[in-house]
């Protein structure tokens, strides 16, 4: 009778053994997360990885919500059901080190994208890789919009001192596109022989709405008819900041198409939105930041390493990994008024 109930006993542990491990197997997934989706960009980096990963291997994603602990318990969530590969858009770039050593400590390989993580992190895992762009990149494209466009509008010079008066909008504090894309803007720019007035600088977070309500301010304080330093170029970190400017400057009467009052607007990514505004002559132009691209090397990427290709992700695709094991998208210019050679 012992012998009996030992041995059921057996049989019913290396079943459930079994059973577990096979689960495992048949539910391995790679586990995504977006750090908001109410992120245009960020939500266009998302439908297209989920584009072109369905059909070819499990995934989960989750919206991170802009919030990192949200993340931090998603991430767990997934290593504890068994992820395979993680691929992660961060929400804080400064939990980039949390997450990685997450994902070291299961042995699962893990992509970082759209928020550039320090090199430091990069280098604390054989098995973290990161997909995006180079932000200086964006920053030589824009300036040259900016700096072609001024030269050939003497018109925009408002208090004909030969300076651009400026304001600028700036993405999330911490994320590596908004210290370039403003740091080297303004360098770009002065390097090219124009004299720059700041006359103000402020994050509006990425955001649209946040965007509107500052230029509306500076609106109101520099462009009415006591102000002799008027905005004379407003410069956007991205194009959902560059829209609420439009928002808010086509409320005070400019750039509206028949109007002759305009201040001059570039942003950078290239949504459809902005690129029609530019069709219409609202916004001077913007740098295609290539969501696409982007989500179809985050999936080449992930789809390898689900196969088990740690040792190298990259086989038998077209991308290229740097020396910080990182796939460096291109970004092109947009614009339609400028000169042919603004574009090559
Ligand atoms: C894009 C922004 C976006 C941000 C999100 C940047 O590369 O230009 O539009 O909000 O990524 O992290
Ligand atoms: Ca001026």
């Amino acid at each position: 009778m012992g012998r009996k109930i030992l041995l059921l006993l057996i049989i019913l542990t290396s079943f459930i053994i079994s059973s577990c491990s096979e689960n495992k197997n048949n539910n391995s997934f790679i586990g995504i997360t977006v750090y908001r989706t109410d992120d245009p960009f960020a939500n266009s980096l998302k439908s297209n990885i989920e584009k072109f990963i369905s059909g070819r291997a499990k995934y989960i994603v989750n919206d991170s919500q802009n919030n990192q602990t949200t993340q931090n318990s998603q991430v767990d969530n997934y290593i504890s059901k068994g992820s395979k590969v993680l691929v992660i858009n961060l929400v804080d770039t400064q939990a980039a080190q949390d997450i990685v050593d997450k994902a070291k400590k299961s042995d699962i390989p893990i992509i970082l994208f759209n928020k550039a993580p320090d090199l430091s992190v990069m280098n604390s895992y054989d098995k973290v890789w990161y997909v995006g762009t180079l932000s200086e990149e964006a920053v030589n494209l824009q300036g040259k919009i900016i700096t072609d466009s001024w030269k050939s509008n003497p018109s925009w010079d408002k208090n004909g001192d030969g300076k651009i008066q400026c304001v600028i909008l700036e993405g999330e504090p911490g994320h590596a596109d908004t210290k370039i894309r403003t740091e080297n803007l303004i360098s770009f720019i002065e390097n090219s022989g124009i004299e720059l007035e700041i006359l103000d600088k402020k994050t509006a977070m990425w955001n649209r709405d946040r965007a509107k309500t500052i230029v509306d301010s500076w609106m109101s304080n520099h462009n009415n008819e006591d102000s002799d330093t008027k905005i004379e170029y407003i410069f956007s970190n991205n194009d959902e900041m560059a829209l609420g400017a439009l928002k808010s400057v086509q409320g005070f009467g400019y750039n509206k198409g028949e109007s002759d009052k305009f201040i001059p607007i570039v942003g950078i990514d290239a949504i459809d939105e902005t690129i029609k505004e530019i069709e219409k002559g609202n916004i001077v132009g913007t740098v295609l930041n290539d969501s696409v691209s982007q989500a179809k090397a985050v999936s080449d990427l992930a789809l390898n390493l689900f196969k088990g290709e740690t040792s190298n992700p990259i086989l038998g695709t077209a991308w290229t990994l740097d020396n910080t094991k990182s796939v460096r998208v291109h970004y092109k210019p947009i614009t339609i008024e400028l000169p042919d050679t603004v574009n090559k």
